[in-house]
């Protein structure tokens, strides 16, 4: 078995630990404790071995957790009755938004998904209406994965990948996009984090740049387009996107690209199959 890239390891110990810090809400039926007690004992270990600095992350995810957040209460107020977490990683949604005749599906990798099963077990709490999926987006289909855990693709569905494309291969994203809206019923939401440069840059020069200046070339980060592009794909793959002309973002970080000072946001698409 291949080891993970320990700054995959890190950053999604980074996002759960992070999300942990803010007041957020939650449904009636729902757990607001449940985000601290699945992250007991995560460290978050930087390349140097040391625990990482979580409050590095708070600025981006300060506009980020609620957005995600607000479309899964929206959802559930709007009675769609199924919700996807793509690469779903440590995320406590599925236990702080629980709530009658909602079903959860959270798809990760196989180590931690079983990791996140035996939290869950430890914790004792009540997990009926959460399905767990290990699966690779690289060589599984997500649209058997999903049947198999006992998604109904004829009902709506709210599906969510924050913070995932950054980590997967453009061809992959494309496909995943593709898959999900060839089985998402009328009513479906999709809404994903996307990483955006400049649209004059070539975007395999952005990325390989990334990883050479900001990880010396061993980087977790594969995917990161122009706005256009992303519209583009969204659109190629049969999803349309809300408010296109309306930017929801935060910056991410900075990195020279060609010799000059490049921006890389992270921006908020939400688009309906
Ligand atoms: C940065 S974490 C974000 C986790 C979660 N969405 C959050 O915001 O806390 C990215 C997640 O995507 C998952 N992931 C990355 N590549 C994947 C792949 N090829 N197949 C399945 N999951 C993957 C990782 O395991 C990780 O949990």
């Amino acid at each position: 078995m291949t080891r993970e890239n320990p700054l995959l390891t890190m950053i999604r110990e980074v996002c759960a630990l992070g999300r942990a810090e803010f007041e957020r809400p939650s449904t009636a039926e729902g757990d607001p404790d449940a985000g601290r007690a699945l992250v007991q004992g995560l460290q978050a270990i930087d390349p140097g071995g040391e625990p990482s600095a979580i409050s590095l992350s708070l600025a981006l995810l300060a506009p980020r957790a609620p957005y995600f957040d607000q479309l899964v209460l929206d959802a559930i107020a709007a009675g769609v009755p199924q919700v996807v977490n793509l690469g779903a990683g440590y995320d406590d949604r599925a236990l702080r938004f629980r709530h009658s005749g909602v079903t959860f599906f959270d798809l990760d990798l196989p180590d931690i998904v079983a990791d996140k099963a035996r939290r869950l077990h430890v914790m004792g709490t009540d997990t009926a209406h959460l399905a767990l999926a290990a699966m690779d987006f690289h060589t599984d289909d997500v649209a058997e994965v999903l049947a198999r855990a006992g998604h109904d693709a004829h009902r709506p569905t709210l599906f969510l990948a924050e913070h995932l494309a950054l980590f997967l291969e453009p061809g992959d994203v494309a496909s995943l996009l593709a898959r999900l809206s060839g089985h998402a019923a009328a009513g479906s939401t999709l809404a994903i984090t996307a990483e955006v440069h400049p649209a004059d840059l070539d975007s395999d020069l952005v990325v390989s740049t990334v990883d050479d200046v900001m990880f010396g070339g061993a980087g977790p980060l594969h995917t990161i387009q122009s706005r256009d592009a992303w519209l583009a794909l969204f659109e190629k793959t049969g999803w349309r996107i809300d408010n296109p002309d309306e930017v929801t973002a935060v910056n991410h970080f900075e990195v020279t690209v060609a010799d000059r000072p490049t921006q890389i946001q992270t921006q908020f698409l939400t688009a309906t199959a």
